[in-house]
């Protein structure tokens, strides 16, 4: 199915004389100068290199541009104040990406495959690797690459793995644990269903939140909550991120029921929380009980999740009828701390990982 042979350009940019500093590389702008590229044909992986990153010309009845058919992961690279760098449970992205395949009618990438991929790329950029607190985004993508118009899957696919070095997610927290940020509450549109896609990382799953994102923004919001389908009275999960309501020491998060991603962040801090002593309960968290609770201040910290920006407190609800729910003292609570530091602790090597989290490139 997969070759683990992977052909490695020779030659290499260097990063020497590149303004890597955390604190002036905004998320999602600059690429390091490779990429990683396979092509699917005729039933199997070839190909596979590391090379100089270039643009790709596709026809423009490439069946991704009419179909959607497009999946991607999100995953990062750290380096360590001791100069080793480090994956953050690579193993769960390629498994990830295997459901998501299978789902959108693609060709599977084998796990051992694709972390091969990554391990190669992210070696031969090794330099590029901002120090903490920024770290490497990495970014693989497949997507339908055969010339055809007419719904159906393609036959054609191109594998390929971006990186980025990268400072914090969001602009307003820098990389303050403190940090918090604003949530727009997406009352009328949901986006996803029993059935549909919403526990893999299709790109379709994100091009139906824009319009929601983009009006959240309005209201001063950097992330939206989507409530479910079926009535929207239950929290589901931000745009990029899952969500946890916290009430004295116990935390509640909402089950993976099939149309929320199985964040690898979200496993990552039910684990800690849980050895840290605090309950974790999977559990449906109705949006009106839970507003009510954090009026009523019971319900004193709620936090987003993700590869992105680990973890990071929700100060204000936005909903879409303008009322706006302030939470605890609007600061990012003690909770909500801790874990962000634990989890960060393991993924830049303070903290000695417990639990084989960590793959050392
Ligand atoms: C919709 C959605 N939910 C949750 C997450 C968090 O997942 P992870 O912790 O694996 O990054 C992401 C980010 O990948 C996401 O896009």
């Amino acid at each position: 199915m997969a070759t683990l042979d992977i052909q490695i350009a020779p030659q290499r940019a260097s990063a020497a004389g590149v303004d890597l500093d955390p604190s002036r590389l905004e998320f999602g702008k600059t690429f390091a100068p490779d990429w990683f590229v396979s092509e699917y044909r005729k039933g199997h992986w070839q190909n596979s290199r590391v090379e100089p990153l270039h643009n790709i010309s596709l026809h423009p009845a490439a069946i991704v541009f009419h179909y959607g058919q497009s999946i991607f992961e999100g995953m990062k690279a750290y380096r360590w104040a001791n100069g080793k760098a480090a994956l953050f449970r690579p193993m769960e992205n390629a498994r990830r990406f295997m459901r998501s395949a299978e789902r959108m009618a693609m060709p599977p990438v084998a796990p051992e495959f694709f972390v091969e991929a990554v391990k190669a790329l992210v070696r031969a950029d090794i330099e590029w690797i901002p120090r903490e607190p920024g770290s490497l985004y990495i970014r693989p993508t497949m997507m339908g690459t055969e010339t055809a118009i007419g719904v159906h899957a393609s036959s054609e696919f191109l594998f390929f793995v971006l990186v980025l070095p990268s400072g914090a997610y969001f602009k307003e927290t820098g990389s303050s644990s403190a940090g918090t940020v604003t949530v727009y509450v997406a009352e009328m549109t949901s986006r996803a269903a029993a059935g549909g896609t919403g526990d893999v990382k299709a790109s379709a799953n994100y091009a139906i939140s824009l319009r929601t994102i983009e009006q959240g923004k309005k209201q001063g919001c950097s992330q939206v909550l989507f409530l479910d389908a079926n009535g929207r009275r239950e929290v589901e999960e931000l745009g990029g991120m899952n969500v946890f309501f916290v009430e004295k020491d116990t935390l509640y998060t909402p089950p993976l029921d099939g149309t929320i991603l199985p964040g690898i962040t979200r496993d990552s801090v039910i684990t800690v929380a849980r050895d840290l002593g605090m309950t974790v309960e999977e559990t449906p968290v109705r949006i009106d009980e839970a507003a009510e609770k954090i009026q009523s201040g019971r319900m004193t910290e709620v936090f987003a999740c993700g590869t992105a920006a680990v973890v990071v407190g929700i100060r204000e609800l936005v909903f879409e009828s303008g009322r706006r729910l302030t939470i605890g003292d609007g600061a990012a609570g003690e909770v909500t701390r801790k874990l962000n530091s634990e989890l960060q602790g393991i993924q830049f090597g303070r903290i000695p990982d417990q639990y084989g989290w960590i793959d050392l490139l």
